[in-house]
Protein backbone atom coordinates (compact mmCIF):
# COMPACT_ATOMS: atom_id res chain seq x y z
CA UNK A 1 0.00 0.00 0.00
CA UNK A 2 1.09 3.72 -1.39
CA UNK A 3 1.97 6.17 1.74
CA UNK A 4 -1.02 8.07 -0.07
CA UNK A 5 -3.33 5.25 0.40
CA UNK A 6 -2.06 4.30 3.37
CA UNK A 7 -2.75 8.60 4.74
CA UNK A 8 -6.81 7.95 3.11
CA UNK A 9 -7.33 5.04 5.56
CA UNK A 10 -6.35 6.55 8.54
CA UNK A 11 -8.89 10.12 7.61
CA UNK A 12 -11.23 7.00 6.63
CA UNK A 13 -10.75 5.15 9.64
CA UNK A 14 -10.77 8.40 12.05
CA UNK A 15 -14.00 9.83 10.61
CA UNK A 16 -16.17 5.87 10.75
CA UNK A 17 -14.76 4.26 13.96
CA UNK A 18 -13.81 4.78 17.31
CA UNK A 19 -10.46 5.82 17.63
CA UNK A 20 -9.81 7.09 21.23
CA UNK A 21 -7.07 5.96 23.32
CA UNK A 22 -9.16 3.21 26.14
CA UNK A 23 -6.92 5.37 28.81
CA UNK A 24 -7.96 8.84 29.86
CA UNK A 25 -6.00 12.13 29.40
CA UNK A 26 -6.19 12.92 33.12
CA UNK A 27 -8.28 15.87 32.79
CA UNK A 28 -10.82 14.69 35.19
CA UNK A 29 -7.85 14.62 38.00
CA UNK A 30 -6.91 18.20 37.37
CA UNK A 31 -9.26 20.78 39.23
CA UNK A 32 -9.24 24.74 39.04
CA UNK A 33 -9.33 26.12 41.98
CA UNK A 34 -12.68 27.83 42.00
CA UNK A 35 -12.36 31.91 42.66
CA UNK A 36 -15.23 33.77 44.24
CA UNK A 37 -13.46 37.03 44.12
CA UNK A 38 -12.36 36.84 40.56
CA UNK A 39 -11.53 41.00 40.39
CA UNK A 40 -11.76 40.98 36.44
CA UNK A 41 -14.39 41.82 34.33
CA UNK A 42 -15.15 39.33 32.07
CA UNK A 43 -15.23 40.99 28.56
CA UNK A 44 -12.01 42.48 29.36
CA UNK A 45 -10.37 39.39 29.22
CA UNK A 46 -7.53 38.83 26.63
CA UNK A 47 -6.82 35.17 25.33
CA UNK A 48 -4.04 36.69 23.45
CA UNK A 49 -0.56 35.19 23.54
CA UNK A 50 3.08 34.52 21.81
CA UNK A 51 3.38 30.98 20.26
CA UNK A 52 7.11 30.74 19.31
CA UNK A 53 7.62 34.16 19.12
CA UNK A 54 4.54 34.92 17.00
CA UNK A 55 1.07 36.71 17.95
CA UNK A 56 -1.41 34.57 18.17
CA UNK A 57 -5.09 35.01 18.92
CA UNK A 58 -5.59 31.80 21.55
CA UNK A 59 -3.65 29.60 23.36
CA UNK A 60 -5.09 26.71 20.79
CA UNK A 61 -4.05 25.26 17.31
CA UNK A 62 -4.88 23.00 15.01
CA UNK A 63 -2.52 19.54 15.18
CA UNK A 64 -0.98 17.73 12.29
CA UNK A 65 -3.42 15.46 10.47
CA UNK A 66 -2.80 15.08 6.17
CA UNK A 67 -1.50 15.87 3.43
CA UNK A 68 -0.87 13.54 0.52
CA UNK A 69 -3.84 12.81 -1.38
CA UNK A 70 -7.00 14.75 -3.22
CA UNK A 71 -9.57 14.40 -0.57
CA UNK A 72 -6.36 15.56 2.02
CA UNK A 73 -5.86 18.57 -0.12
CA UNK A 74 -9.77 19.76 0.94
CA UNK A 75 -9.20 18.81 4.37
CA UNK A 76 -6.22 21.09 4.79
CA UNK A 77 -8.55 23.77 2.68
CA UNK A 78 -11.05 23.99 5.38
CA UNK A 79 -8.17 23.81 8.12
CA UNK A 80 -6.12 26.74 6.68
CA UNK A 81 -9.54 28.85 6.05
CA UNK A 82 -10.21 28.14 9.71
CA UNK A 83 -7.12 29.15 11.10
CA UNK A 84 -6.20 32.51 9.05
CA UNK A 85 -9.69 33.68 10.25
CA UNK A 86 -9.08 32.84 13.92
CA UNK A 87 -5.02 33.52 13.70
CA UNK A 88 -3.99 29.95 15.30
CA UNK A 89 -1.15 28.30 13.79
CA UNK A 90 -2.52 24.82 12.14
CA UNK A 91 0.02 22.13 12.05
CA UNK A 92 -0.34 19.83 8.13
CA UNK A 93 0.24 16.18 8.21
CA UNK A 94 3.41 14.18 7.60
CA UNK A 95 4.50 15.66 4.58
CA UNK A 96 6.73 12.86 3.45
CA UNK A 97 4.40 11.86 0.81
CA UNK A 98 4.81 15.49 -0.73
CA UNK A 99 8.48 14.75 -0.56
CA UNK A 100 9.16 11.32 -2.75
CA UNK A 101 5.97 12.59 -5.14
CA UNK A 102 5.67 16.11 -6.33
CA UNK A 103 2.14 15.74 -7.59
CA UNK A 104 1.05 15.45 -3.94
CA UNK A 105 2.65 18.71 -2.94
CA UNK A 106 -0.23 21.06 -3.56
CA UNK A 107 -2.03 18.96 -0.67
CA UNK A 108 -0.18 20.55 1.52
CA UNK A 109 1.05 23.40 -0.28
CA UNK A 110 -3.00 24.71 -0.58
CA UNK A 111 -2.27 25.36 3.56
CA UNK A 112 -0.38 28.09 3.03
CA UNK A 113 -2.35 29.57 -0.07
CA UNK A 114 -5.42 30.13 2.16
CA UNK A 115 -3.46 30.76 5.17
CA UNK A 116 -0.99 33.25 3.93
CA UNK A 117 -0.87 34.93 7.27
CA UNK A 118 -1.12 31.69 10.00
CA UNK A 119 1.67 30.40 11.79
CA UNK A 120 2.31 27.28 9.59
CA UNK A 121 4.04 24.36 10.68
CA UNK A 122 5.41 21.45 8.69
CA UNK A 123 5.91 17.70 9.64
CA UNK A 124 7.99 14.74 9.10
CA UNK A 125 8.36 11.53 11.00
CA UNK A 126 11.71 11.74 13.02
CA UNK A 127 12.11 7.95 12.18
CA UNK A 128 12.39 8.75 8.26
CA UNK A 129 15.99 10.62 9.30
CA UNK A 130 17.29 7.12 10.38
CA UNK A 131 15.92 6.41 7.06
CA UNK A 132 17.71 8.66 4.49
CA UNK A 133 16.34 11.56 5.06
CA UNK A 134 18.42 14.09 6.22
CA UNK A 135 18.07 18.37 6.74
CA UNK A 136 17.48 19.20 3.31
CA UNK A 137 14.01 17.15 3.05
CA UNK A 138 12.91 19.13 6.29
CA UNK A 139 14.28 22.04 4.21
CA UNK A 140 12.03 21.00 1.57
CA UNK A 141 9.46 20.31 3.78
CA UNK A 142 9.54 23.75 5.47
CA UNK A 143 9.57 25.22 1.99
CA UNK A 144 6.81 23.24 0.23
CA UNK A 145 4.17 25.26 2.48
CA UNK A 146 6.72 28.49 3.62
CA UNK A 147 6.40 26.95 7.04
CA UNK A 148 7.32 29.03 10.58
CA UNK A 149 8.07 25.94 11.85
CA UNK A 150 8.38 22.28 11.96
CA UNK A 151 7.29 19.42 13.86
CA UNK A 152 8.86 15.95 14.38
CA UNK A 153 6.88 13.27 15.30
CA UNK A 154 7.90 10.44 17.09
CA UNK A 155 5.47 7.40 16.45
CA UNK A 156 7.14 4.37 18.17
CA UNK A 157 3.50 2.90 18.57
CA UNK A 158 1.94 3.33 15.54
CA UNK A 159 5.10 2.21 13.56
CA UNK A 160 5.79 -0.80 15.99
CA UNK A 161 2.04 -2.32 15.66
CA UNK A 162 1.60 -1.26 11.44
CA UNK A 163 2.39 -4.08 9.46
CA UNK A 164 4.40 -1.77 7.07
CA UNK A 165 6.05 0.21 10.25
CA UNK A 166 9.36 1.80 10.26
CA UNK A 167 11.07 0.77 13.50
CA UNK A 168 14.59 1.42 12.73
CA UNK A 169 14.82 4.28 15.66
CA UNK A 170 18.32 3.66 16.73
CA UNK A 171 20.60 7.06 16.41
CA UNK A 172 17.00 8.95 16.34
CA UNK A 173 18.09 11.73 18.71
CA UNK A 174 21.16 12.04 16.90
CA UNK A 175 19.20 12.45 13.51
CA UNK A 176 16.85 15.29 15.35
CA UNK A 177 20.00 17.09 17.10
CA UNK A 178 21.38 17.69 13.18
CA UNK A 179 18.19 18.77 11.85
CA UNK A 180 17.91 21.41 14.74
CA UNK A 181 21.85 22.98 13.78
CA UNK A 182 20.58 22.97 10.36
CA UNK A 183 17.21 24.62 10.17
CA UNK A 184 16.60 28.65 10.50
CA UNK A 185 13.38 27.62 11.72
CA UNK A 186 11.83 26.68 15.30
CA UNK A 187 12.16 22.70 15.31
CA UNK A 188 9.15 20.99 17.41
CA UNK A 189 9.20 17.64 18.89
CA UNK A 190 5.99 15.60 19.26
CA UNK A 191 4.29 12.59 20.04
CA UNK A 192 1.41 11.00 18.34
CA UNK A 193 -0.34 9.46 21.30
CA UNK A 194 1.52 7.62 23.79
CA UNK A 195 3.37 10.89 25.32
CA UNK A 196 6.65 11.74 26.21
CA UNK A 197 8.22 11.55 29.74
CA UNK A 198 10.56 13.61 31.84
CA UNK A 199 13.83 12.00 30.99
CA UNK A 200 12.83 11.82 27.20
CA UNK A 201 11.94 15.85 27.21
CA UNK A 202 15.40 16.25 28.63
CA UNK A 203 17.36 14.58 26.21
CA UNK A 204 15.79 16.44 23.51
CA UNK A 205 16.00 19.89 24.92
CA UNK A 206 19.42 18.99 24.59
CA UNK A 207 19.05 18.29 21.46
CA UNK A 208 18.13 22.02 20.54
CA UNK A 209 14.74 21.53 20.29
CA UNK A 210 12.61 24.61 20.65
CA UNK A 211 9.56 23.43 22.09
CA UNK A 212 8.11 19.63 23.11
CA UNK A 213 4.12 18.95 22.06
CA UNK A 214 3.31 15.91 24.39
CA UNK A 215 1.21 14.31 22.47
CA UNK A 216 -0.12 12.40 25.29
CA UNK A 217 -2.61 9.40 25.89
CA UNK A 218 -5.96 9.75 26.14
CA UNK A 219 -7.15 11.11 22.72
CA UNK A 220 -6.85 9.77 19.10
CA UNK A 221 -4.79 6.44 19.38
CA UNK A 222 -3.09 5.13 16.87
CA UNK A 223 -3.02 1.39 17.94
CA UNK A 224 -7.17 1.56 17.82
CA UNK A 225 -6.41 2.97 14.40
CA UNK A 226 -4.14 0.49 12.85
CA UNK A 227 -6.04 -2.19 14.64
CA UNK A 228 -8.61 -1.71 11.90
CA UNK A 229 -6.30 -1.75 9.21
CA UNK A 230 -5.32 -5.75 9.81
CA UNK A 231 -2.94 -5.74 12.74
CA UNK A 232 -6.16 -6.17 15.07
CA UNK A 233 -4.71 -8.76 17.69
CA UNK A 234 -1.07 -6.99 18.74
CA UNK A 235 -2.60 -3.50 18.33
CA UNK A 236 -5.38 -3.39 20.61
CA UNK A 237 -3.57 -4.76 23.37
CA UNK A 238 -1.99 -1.25 23.48
CA UNK A 239 -5.14 0.89 23.81
CA UNK A 240 -4.35 1.68 26.51
CA UNK A 241 -0.65 2.39 26.21
CA UNK A 242 1.13 6.01 26.92
CA UNK A 243 1.97 8.72 29.24
CA UNK A 244 -2.06 10.33 30.05
CA UNK A 245 -1.61 13.70 28.29
CA UNK A 246 -1.59 15.78 31.69
CA UNK A 247 0.71 13.56 33.21
CA UNK A 248 3.39 14.10 30.28
CA UNK A 249 2.43 17.63 30.46
CA UNK A 250 3.59 17.82 33.85
CA UNK A 251 6.90 15.55 33.56
CA UNK A 252 8.04 17.79 30.45
CA UNK A 253 7.09 21.06 31.79
CA UNK A 254 8.98 20.18 35.04
CA UNK A 255 11.95 19.08 33.08
CA UNK A 256 12.15 21.54 30.09
CA UNK A 257 12.77 25.30 29.66
CA UNK A 258 11.75 25.30 26.13
CA UNK A 259 7.97 25.66 25.55
CA UNK A 260 5.71 22.53 26.14
CA UNK A 261 2.48 22.40 24.47
CA UNK A 262 -0.24 20.07 25.16
CA UNK A 263 -2.04 17.33 22.96
CA UNK A 264 -4.18 14.36 22.84
CA UNK A 265 -7.49 14.40 24.49
CA UNK A 266 -7.84 18.41 24.98
CA UNK A 267 -11.20 17.80 24.59
CA UNK A 268 -12.78 21.24 25.89
CA UNK A 269 -12.18 25.29 26.32
CA UNK A 270 -11.94 24.19 30.11
CA UNK A 271 -9.04 21.63 29.33
CA UNK A 272 -7.15 24.05 27.61
CA UNK A 273 -7.38 25.91 31.10
CA UNK A 274 -6.28 23.53 33.18
CA UNK A 275 -3.21 22.48 30.69
CA UNK A 276 -2.23 25.85 30.34
CA UNK A 277 -2.37 26.33 34.99
CA UNK A 278 -0.06 22.90 34.58
CA UNK A 279 2.04 24.98 32.30
CA UNK A 280 1.67 23.90 28.37
CA UNK A 281 1.96 27.44 26.40
CA UNK A 282 -0.77 26.40 24.06
CA UNK A 283 -2.64 23.46 23.51
CA UNK A 284 -3.36 21.41 19.95
CA UNK A 285 -6.51 19.91 18.58
CA UNK A 286 -6.97 17.09 16.05
CA UNK A 287 -10.00 14.34 15.95
CA UNK A 288 -12.15 16.67 16.93
CA UNK A 289 -11.99 19.26 14.02
CA UNK A 290 -11.58 16.51 11.39
CA UNK A 291 -15.32 15.25 11.31
CA UNK A 292 -15.81 19.19 10.38
CA UNK A 293 -13.23 19.82 8.10
CA UNK A 294 -14.24 17.00 5.60
CA UNK A 295 -17.43 19.26 5.11
CA UNK A 296 -16.07 22.61 5.55
CA UNK A 297 -14.13 25.87 7.38
CA UNK A 298 -17.40 26.79 8.97
CA UNK A 299 -17.52 23.66 11.12
CA UNK A 300 -14.05 23.70 12.36
CA UNK A 301 -13.75 27.79 13.39
CA UNK A 302 -17.23 27.19 15.19
CA UNK A 303 -15.76 24.07 17.19
CA UNK A 304 -12.71 25.99 17.96
CA UNK A 305 -15.14 29.02 19.10
CA UNK A 306 -16.70 27.11 21.52
CA UNK A 307 -13.20 26.25 23.06
CA UNK A 308 -12.31 29.85 23.24
CA UNK A 309 -15.46 30.69 25.02
CA UNK A 310 -15.56 27.80 27.41
CA UNK A 311 -11.61 28.84 28.30
CA UNK A 312 -12.53 32.47 28.72
CA UNK A 313 -15.08 31.56 31.18
CA UNK A 314 -12.82 29.26 32.99
CA UNK A 315 -10.26 32.15 32.88
CA UNK A 316 -13.03 34.21 34.24
CA UNK A 317 -13.47 31.72 37.53
CA UNK A 318 -9.77 31.07 38.66
CA UNK A 319 -9.56 35.46 37.96
CA UNK A 320 -7.39 35.62 34.98
CA UNK A 321 -7.39 38.42 33.34
CA UNK A 322 -4.64 36.80 30.52
CA UNK A 323 -2.76 33.67 29.41
CA UNK A 324 -0.18 34.61 32.25
CA UNK A 325 -2.29 35.27 34.79
CA UNK A 326 -4.07 31.40 33.87
CA UNK A 327 -0.73 30.17 33.66
CA UNK A 328 0.04 30.76 37.67
CA UNK A 329 -3.24 30.01 38.82
CA UNK A 330 -4.55 28.03 41.53
CA UNK A 331 -4.61 24.14 40.75
CA UNK A 332 -4.78 20.44 42.45
CA UNK A 333 -3.86 17.47 40.72
CA UNK A 334 -6.02 14.22 42.15
CA UNK A 335 -6.51 10.47 41.81
CA UNK A 336 -4.86 8.56 39.26
CA UNK A 337 -2.45 11.34 38.03
CA UNK A 338 -1.65 12.28 41.13
CA UNK A 339 -0.60 8.85 42.32
CA UNK A 340 1.55 8.76 38.74
CA UNK A 341 2.86 11.55 39.60
CA UNK A 342 4.02 11.21 42.90
CA UNK A 343 5.45 7.36 41.98
CA UNK A 344 7.17 9.58 39.10
CA UNK A 345 8.72 11.53 42.20
CA UNK A 346 7.14 14.66 40.04
CA UNK A 347 5.46 16.25 42.78
CA UNK A 348 6.24 19.23 45.34
C1 LIG B 1 -6.37 11.53 11.05
C2 LIG B 1 -5.15 11.91 11.84
C3 LIG B 1 -3.93 11.96 11.18
C4 LIG B 1 -2.77 12.35 11.89
N1 LIG B 1 -1.58 12.45 11.21
C5 LIG B 1 -0.50 12.96 11.84
C6 LIG B 1 0.70 13.23 11.13
O1 LIG B 1 0.79 13.01 9.92
N2 LIG B 1 1.75 13.75 11.81
C7 LIG B 1 1.68 14.00 13.16
O2 LIG B 1 2.64 14.52 13.73
N3 LIG B 1 0.56 13.74 13.86
C8 LIG B 1 -0.52 13.24 13.25
N4 LIG B 1 -1.68 13.02 13.96
C9 LIG B 1 -1.67 13.18 15.43
C10 LIG B 1 -2.24 14.51 15.90
O3 LIG B 1 -1.41 15.58 15.49
C11 LIG B 1 -2.39 14.55 17.44
O4 LIG B 1 -1.12 14.47 18.05
C12 LIG B 1 -3.24 13.40 17.97
O5 LIG B 1 -4.30 13.10 17.10
C13 LIG B 1 -3.81 13.71 19.36
O6 LIG B 1 -4.76 14.75 19.32
P1 LIG B 1 -6.36 14.49 19.40
O7 LIG B 1 -6.59 13.57 20.56
O8 LIG B 1 -6.96 15.84 19.57
O9 LIG B 1 -6.76 13.84 18.11
C14 LIG B 1 -2.85 12.65 13.28
C15 LIG B 1 -4.10 12.58 13.92
C16 LIG B 1 -5.24 12.23 13.22
C17 LIG B 1 -6.56 12.21 13.93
Amino acid sequence: MSISERKLDHIRICLNESVEAEISAGFEDVVLVHRALPEVDAERISLETSFLGRRVSMPLFIAAMTGGHAEAEKINRNLAVAAQELNIPLGVGSQRAGIEHRELVESFAVARKHAPDAYLIANLGAVQFCRGFTSREAQRAVEMIEADAIALHLNPLQEAVQREGDTQFAGVLERISEVCDALDVPVIVKETGAGICAEDAARLEEAGVSAIDVGGAGGTSFAAVESYRGTEEVARRFLSWGIPTVVSLVECARSVSVPVFATGGVRSGVDVAKALALGARACGIALPLLKEAVRGAEGVVRVLRTYERELRVAMFLTGSGDVEALSSSRVVVLGRCREWLSARGMLG
